[in-house]
């Protein structure tokens, strides 16, 4: 007996201890903090092989996907992986371009799209690639801003021309963010790219396989890919699309290894991530597990029922409302599977006792009192009188402003209008480019049946104190019969009549519409009642955070901290592996085509294998793409992620691409708030099948040309 436990403890201690795993870590601070962790647990190379400013390094073969309006909010990542600016990223990431190009005549949703040559590649205009040229600590300078007795706008001015001075001269953009809730400030400078094309994607029947019921779980057989290439100017440099543009000549291009990898093997993800809260108190997170979640939840289900039904009425609908519908879905999923996590491990529980932990520590010494024991309560107290503002909120937001679409565009008609001279001619032509983009994907009757079940809902559940004027008129009325005059009638709900409304500059006439009424009524209610109450005690809450977090730091000397996700580069490291999920429970690191034919169900529209994939398997015809005889598809691993992550590059020791980022699995979907190693996994697709689909399924042989390959 001893000499087993003498035994163990050598074991023990000669085994390196990895501890890695949780974690998003800023990459210029890679060297001081983790490098030494991150060679113990296998990686090969040195941290300016990761971010250098002085050398070519993996950093520049990564962009953020943003939009023009919005390029610093990056929705998804991607990799450059050939010298010919081909990128990778996710099927749901290039969803909205590949939907926005597909009618009746050309599904390229359901069918896939592969361009054969560059001349078929096509223009996405909206949509952004940003390289990270540099990243910088500019909290002091930020901080003496913020100490001035100046009013906030000028405080704004004058951290804008910190921005501004950074790239002075020059085609890049800088973009300030706060770290740790407000205790660090980093600048990045960006080169951001606008000519991005759309070169392959496969059937969402590979691409989207699965669908929205696999979607956040292990195992998992989704080929969630698409590709793109960014196209530069004459000179290598960033331009709005043109002819002439060529494609880009990258910094750096990833090399792809086809070996694959082994449970324990390390990995590393570069990327994205939008938001993460891992320092909330136990306040905090009961409000999001007890209010805002289950109210929104209950919200999206009314509506997810009625976009299902129409989408498989008719092919039609399915390709104008699926990008809608698996937005919809994906964060709807999400806050089941965080609140069913932060219960599991009992959150509350585990962040009460970090607090009382806390208070003890901050009662010991005058200074400590006079900085931080006043924190908590302060929190408990705002959070309370949060909690109503957070559950109206919920409702003006998920079943108002964003419940029925006509409501937004309502809006968005309506504040063109408020700033539109009447005269501007190109003006009020870009505007009509976006009606018409709206009532392209607009069913009239969906939208109304939705606005049904969500008013039912508002007027039946949310506060008198917050329910909006015109809502309270419909109170115990019919509103279906209701809606159908209202939408019918209405102004907003065609385009013609919208137009022509507009052309003949009737506003007043415009304002008058009984539609046009409910939803000002919805909008003022949230931004006159709800959103000002709403975030002044967040502001409140904001301010004690960063106390809280200082304090937290401060108490905790030898824990290595990290920043919140917030939409700024990062990078996570940790080893592959399954996990066990429950008792008896426990998932493999990777899944096979082998899976997605044991799948195979045509009659339902998300496991219907398209017919090709099928013969593939049968004749084994998988060329160099396997692992065990077999193709593998998905695997998954300990990297710290979250969304935005998608698309990311999943990489091994030796800084080569073994997959994309795409989803984490259903147990650790807490990880935004709660991240626990024994049971968070991110989810890859294995780049082997990629190549597998773009090689055999797909025969689009010129991409693979174009790639590197490890020895
Ligand atoms: N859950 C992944 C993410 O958060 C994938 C979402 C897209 N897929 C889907 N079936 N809706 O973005
Ligand atoms: N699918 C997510 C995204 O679009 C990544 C999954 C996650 O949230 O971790 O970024």
């Amino acid at each position: 007996m001893r000499k087993t436990v003498l035994f163990l403890l050598i074991l023990f201690i000669s085994l390196p201890i990895v501890k890695a795993d949780e974690g998003m870590w800023i990459p210029a601070l890679l060297k001081k903090y983790n490098i030494e962790d991150m060679q113990k647990a296998g990686f090969k190379l040195s941290a300016e092989d990761i971010y250098s400013v002085n050398q070519a390094c993996l950093k520049d073969a990564v962009v953020g996907l943003g939009r023009e309006g919005s390029p610093f909010h990056h929705f998804c990542t991607g990799e450059i992986i050939s010298d010919k600016g081909l990128m990778i990223t996710n099927h749901h990431c290039g969803y909205g371009a590949i939907q926005a190009h597909s009618s009746l005549e050309h599904n390229y949703l359901r069918d896939g799209f592969w361009a054969m040559s560059m001349e078929e590649e096509l223009a996405n205009p909206g949509i952004t690639a940003s390289f990270l040229v540099r990243i910088e600590d500019v909290t002091e300078k930020v901080e003496a801003i913020l100490r001035t007795k100046l009013a906030p706008k000028a405080q704004k001015a004058r951290i804008k021309a910190i921005m501004d001075e950074a790239v002075k001269g020059t085609n890049l953009k800088a973009n300030i963010k706060s770290f740790f809730a407000g205790n660090q400030y980093f600048m990045s400078v960006y080169k951001i790219y606008k000519d991005v094309r759309l070169v392959g994607a496969p059937p969402s029947a590979i691409g989207k396989f699965g669908g929205d019921t696999d979607n956040w779980a292990w195992p998992r057989h989704t080929g969630d890919f698409s590709m793109f290439r960014i196209y530069a100017d004459s000179n290598n440099e960033p331009a709005a699309y043109s002819k002439n543009n060529q494609p880009l000549k990258p910094k750096k291009s990833l090399t792809i290894s086809l070996k694959g990898v082994k449970e324990n093997d390390f990995t590393m993800v570069f990327g994205y991530p939008g938001t993460t809260k891992e320092y909330l108190t136990s306040y905090a997170i009961d409000q999001v597990q007890n209010i805002e979640n289950p109210e929104k939840i209950a919200i999206r289900t009314l509506k997810l029922e009625t976009i299902k039904a129409s989408m498989a009425s008719s092919e039609l609908l399915r390709i104008k409302y699926s990008a809608k519908a698996a937005g919809v879905a994906n964060s709807w999923k999400r806050w089941k599977g965080e609140i069913k996590g932060l219960k599991r491990f009992n959150t509350i529980k585990l962040k009460q006792d970090l607090e009382a932990k806390f208070q003890k520590w901050a009662e010991v010494t005058p200074k400590r009192k006079l900085n931080y024991a006043n924190i908590l309560p302060q929190m408990k107290e705002l959070y309370a009188q949060k909690a109503e503002y957070a559950r109206a909120y919920a409702y003006a937001v998920e079943a108002g402003i964003r419940g029925p679409e006509i409501i937004g565009f309502i809006n968005s008609v309506n504040s063109f209008l408020k700033s539109y001279n009447g005269k501007d001619e190109k003006k009020l032509e870009a505007f009509y480019g976006k009606i018409d983009a709206f009532f392209k994907n607009f069913d009239l009757n969906t939208d109304r049946k939705i606005f049904v079940k969500l008013m039912s809902h508002y007027i039946k559940n949310s506060s008198p104190k917050f329910l909006p004027e015109e809502l309270k008129k419909l109170e115990g009325k019919d509103i279906d019969k209701i809606s159908k005059k209202l939408y019918n009638k209405s102004f907003y709900t065609s385009k013609s009549r919208l137009k022509k409304i507009i052309s003949k500059q009737k506003y007043k006439k415009l304002y008058k519409g009984k539609l046009n009424l409910i939803a000002q009524s919805i909008t003022n209610k949230f931004r006159k009642e709800i959103a000002p109450e709403y975030y002044k005690i967040d502001s409140k809450v904001n301010s004690f955070q960063k106390a809280w977090l200082a304090g937290l730091m401060e108490m905790q000397k030898d824990k290595k901290f990290y920043p919140d996700a917030n939409s700024s580069f990062r990078v996570s490291y940790g080893k592959i592996k399954g996990y066990e999920s429950r008792d008896a429970v426990t998932y493999g690191h990777y899944t096979t085509l082998k899976g997605i034919m044991e799948k195979d169900r045509p009659e339902i529209y998300d496991y219907n294998v398209p017919e090709k994939l099928r013969e593939l398997y049968r004749t084994k015809n998988y060329g160099k793409y396997t692992q065990n005889g077999e193709v593998p598809v998905c695997f998954v691993a300990t990297n710290h992620t979250t969304g935005g992550n998608s698309g990311s590059p999943v990489l091994n020791a030796n800084g080569e691409l073994i997959g994309l980022n795409f989803d984490r699995a259903w147990d650790g979907v807490m990880s935004d708030m709660y991240y626990n190693p024994e049971i968070c996994r991110n989810i890859a697709l294995d780049i082997r099948y990629a190549l597998f689909i773009i090689d055999k399924y797909a025969g689009a042989k010129r991409l693979i040309d174009e790639m590197k390959f490890a020895e």
